[in-house]
């Protein structure tokens, strides 16, 4: 995830910048750069890799000046690399930008019809030219030009500018990224997030969608889009530096859990044609033929992203009528897998550098079959052995219990299910509008369910004790038992074990007694009937029912124990919020119990081992 910091004050700006740039590093990124207004022009640094790079670039180059904009960049348009990092400049305008424009192509295209030669492949480029031609049009401010251009972008953005004839303003802009702006002694700051700027100062101002604030020394004066002066309260943050990386939340799960909905509204920004029920496929990494000539798919993943290629497998048999297989990354790369060459395999890998599910890829890849790969991190080395690379967009993820990247996974297999669906004809456009209407809906959905998380916590503190747990589900509920399973025995160490609830029968039910907490997934859905069946099962044999059910759901007070309610949503998303309640149960599970949470005994973040 990028992060931005800017300064304009009495000091020389440079280091104060890169410090910035340094307390957002748990952010990760891939590159770095500064801008640096001298009094007289903008002189830009930029470097590949660590800021370490970056400062060994400016110890070659120092670069003197108060006044300046940072940038460090996570990869999402056109790949890490010294021309892709920013800050971009046109014109004599410098820009640094979080965010995704929706709208790039076609601007892009127009302001190449205009002569515009760009020198890197980022959608930020096009913010930096439209506001040199906006200056050359007649605009007198920068803060003016800015909003002329901002009026052509769609999509979301944080931005800090930077004008060779204004060596004493910075403008910036918030539209869907976060920003915030700092006071500092005679200084004003500007970062995407508190910890950027908290050295400085700990007042602040939290811009607000579609506000643009023009900084000079000690001075900050807002406007929306449409010019008019708007005020934002100031506020105190009284965040040590440890809470604001986390910010402020105890641990990085649980930040990550509750970054969630932004996970999944950015990985569906862009990709969705809501008015005619599609979805992009040069945006997710298929094109139309690959779609059609496959007879069939085969995911691989290991951990939570094969939990999550379990639900992917579901949505694509239902929505594409393909017949679709799901395997562990160890188990594909270990036996004689046979794979033909209309196979589309789809590689799903948070780090996308899981050893296990390489080796699959590279079997796959051996007998001819077509690679998609669903990564967070761009350029890993799955998607670099990929035909095709579909990101999710959920930012580093650096809980080793993966949450966020889980449900942003989800997100991009559902997209995946409905561009098949509409290629192969099994899926109308109407049908895809209402999936792709629903999948937008999720976001709010989520919010929903945190705002209840002191609930989840209670019920939490009852099971601290439990040497045991049984997680049950049907249908799409079932991948989701697994996940609530695996997350709760990964990071709290109590054995706990996710079944189909239409094999409970089949022998768990000898484990069930009054000591043995049950959580069973029943919201209202095609399966609920039945699982509702099995719950009955389990509490006439004295277990302890927790209940994940639908809203409005009377009848569930007369047989579970605990009840953690879910909204009312599509039966196709709703796994994406299931699972949230299950996340926050094992993290306060586990945090009640003083483990380490963030980075439980034996795992890592990686395995790039067998
Ligand atoms: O990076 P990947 O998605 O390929 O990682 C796969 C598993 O190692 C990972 O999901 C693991 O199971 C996590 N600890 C789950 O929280």
């Amino acid at each position: 995830m990028c992060g931005i910091v800017g300064y304009i004050g009495s000091e020389t700006a440079a280091p104060i910048i890169v410090d910035g740039l340094r307390k957002l590093e748990y952010r990760g990124y891939d590159s770095a750069g500064v801008a640096i207004h001298d009094g007289g022009k903008i002189e830009v640094v930029r470097a590949m890799g660590k800021l370490r790079a970056l400062d060994e670039a400016l110890t070659h180059k120092p670069l003197e000046g108060t006044v300046g904009i940072g940038h460090t960049r996570w990869a999402t348009h056109g790949r890490p690399s010294e021309e892709n990092a920013h800050p971009h400049v046109a014109g004599g305008v410098a820009v640094v930008h979080n965010g995704i424009i929706e709208n790039h192509t076609t601007l892009r295209h127009e302001l190449q019809q205009k002569g515009v030669t760009f020198s890197s492949d980022t959608d930020t480029e096009i913010v930096a030219h439209l506001i040199a031609h906006a200056l050359e049009d007649g605009a007198k401010t920068l803060i003016e030009a800015t909003r002329t251009a901002l009026q052509r972008v769609e999509g979301a953005y944080a931005l800090a500018v930077l004008w060779d004839e204004h060596p004493d303003k910075i403008v910036a802009a918030r539209h869907g990224s976060p920003l915030v702006v700092g006071f500092g002694e005679e200084a004003m700051l500007c970062g995407s997030d508190i910890p950027a700027v908290l050295s400085h100062t700990r007042d602040m101002i939290f811009l607000e969608d579609g506000d643009l604030a023009e900084l000079s020394p000690g001075k900050c004066s807002i406007q929306t889009l449409k010019g008019n002066p708007v005020e934002r309260p100031k506020k105190r943050i009284d965040w040590s530096p440890v809470m604001a990386e986390k910010g402020g939340y105890k641990h990085f799960m649980l930040k990550e859990i509750h970054e969630q909905p932004d996970a999944i509204a950015q990985t569906v920004l862009a990709r969705v044609d809501l008015e005619h029920g599609d979805v992009f496929g040069e945006e997710i990494g298929l094109t139309p033929e690959l779609a059609t000539g496959c007879r069939r798919v085969y995911i691989v993943a290991c951990g939570t992203s094969h939990h999550a290629g379990q639900i992917g497998r579901y949505w694509i048999e239902e929505l594409a009528k393909v017949p679709c297989f799901i395997e562990l990354g160890s188990e594909t790369a270990n036996r004689d897998t046979v794979f033909f060459e209309d196979d589309l395999l789809i590689a799903v890998s948070q780090s996308g550098e899981t050893f296990d599910t390489i080796g699959a890829v590279k079997k796959a890849k051996a007998a001819g079959a077509k690679i998609l790969a669903i990564s967070n991190v761009m350029d890993s080395a799955i998607p670099r052995m990929s035909h095709g690379s579909l990101y999710t967009r959920a930012g580093p993820e650096i809980g080793v219990a993966s949450t966020k990247c889980f449900t942003a996974q989800l997100a991009a297999l559902l997209l995946v299910a409905v561009y098949l669906g509409r290629r192969r004809d099994t899926l109308t456009a109407e049908h895809a509008g209402e999936i792709l209407q629903a999948l937008t809906e999720v976001p709010a959905q989520m919010n929903e369910l945190l705002d209840d998380r002191d609930y989840v916590r209670s019920v939490a503190m009852q099971m601290t004790h439990a040497t045991d747990v049984l997680f049950l589900g049907r249908g799409y509920s079932f991948p989701i038992a697994l996940e609530g399973a695996l997350k709760l025995k990964e990071i709290s160490y109590i054995h706990a074990e996710g079944y189909a609830a239409g094999e409970m029968k089949h022998g768990p039910i000898a484990l069930i007694d009054e000591g043995l907490p049950v959580v069973i997934l029943c919201p209202k859905d095609d399966s609920y009937d039945k699982t509702l069946g099995n719950l009955n099962e389990v509490r006439a044999r004295d277990g302890q029912v927790i209940a994940i059910a639908t809203k409005g759901d009377e009848a569930m007070h007369d047989v579970a124990h605990h009840i953690l309610w879910m909204p009312e949503a599509h039966p196709l998303t709703l796994p994406m919020l299931t699972v949230v309640p299950l996340q926050l149960l094992s993290y306060y599970v586990a945090s009640k119990k003083g483990l380490d949470v963030d980075q439980p005994r034996n795992l890592a973040k990686t395995v790039t081992v067998e």
